[in-house]
């Protein structure tokens, strides 16, 4: 079985990324002031009027509440020191969390996806990814109730991640354009990478550690 002690390096480095995670979170959310009410004028409603309405609206606002609840549960999820201090809390905040991910996100991300903005490309990433972050979540709840919790704790790393491409998107978008870097693939490519990516990376260091 995989050793998951972290050494002094890796603490540092789960802090940081652990800021990184609220510190982009705090940046999205900081735009909502121009999604209620919706103005198509902003980056992401922009040229939106025509499926803004019906369940895409409603797919829409549950996906922008939902999202970041979910993220922040997660990352109090897999944060060790908690975990331990507070077994009780994690059990409660873990049903809310896959209730959240399997109620809310990702139905409403795998709806929004057929009006992906970077095309059906890009759309096919984020109903994929829809679908793994669902499965990952349901999967992670069925060990937990059967006491499997090597297997439990592996699943829900993998929803935690599959949410936290969120962070790794933009930020990938903010590299874009820091850096002037654009091209037509770019976009599509970003909405695959930014979930492929760091789940190979997990089921590598799973496997060497
Ligand atoms: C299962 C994981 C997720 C899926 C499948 C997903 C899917 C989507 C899709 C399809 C869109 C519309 C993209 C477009 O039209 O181009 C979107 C937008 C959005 N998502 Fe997610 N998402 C997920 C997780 C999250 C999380 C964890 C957050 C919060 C941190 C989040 C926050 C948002 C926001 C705020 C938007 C609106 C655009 C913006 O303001 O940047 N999503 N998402």
């Amino acid at each position: 079985m995989p050793s998951h002690r972290r050494t002094v390096g890796g603490r540092v480095l789960a802090i940081v990324a652990a800021i990184l995670v609220v510190k982009v979170v705090a940046s999205i959310v900081s735009r909502y002031p121009g999604y209620f009410p919706p103005d198509f004028t902003t980056d992401f409603l922009f040229g939106r009027e025509a499926h803004f309405r019906g369940g895409y609206r409603w797919a829409f606002y549950t996906h922008i509440l939902s999202g970041p609840v979910a993220l922040m549960l997660g990352l109090f999820l897999v944060a060790e020191w908690p975990r331990r201090q507070f077994p009780a809390w994690h059990r409660w905040i873990g049903r809310l969390e896959v209730a959240c991910v399997l109620g809310l996100v990702a139905p409403s991300g795998l709806w929004m996806a057929r009006n992906a903005a970077a095309g059906p490309v890009a759309g096919l990433g984020l109903a994929a990814l829809a679908v793994a972050t669902a499965i990952c979540a349901a999967m992670g709840w069925i060990d937990a109730v059967r006491w499997r919790y090597s297997s439990h704790r592996r699943w829900m790393w993998r929803c935690f991640l599959l949410l936290a491409s969120a962070v790794v998107l933009r930020m990938i978008g903010g590299l874009a354009t820091v850096t002037g870097w654009t091209a037509d693939w770019l976009d599509p490519l970003a909405t695959w990478a930014c979930w492929v990516v760091p789940l190979f990376a997990f089921e590598v260091r799973e496997r060497i550690s």
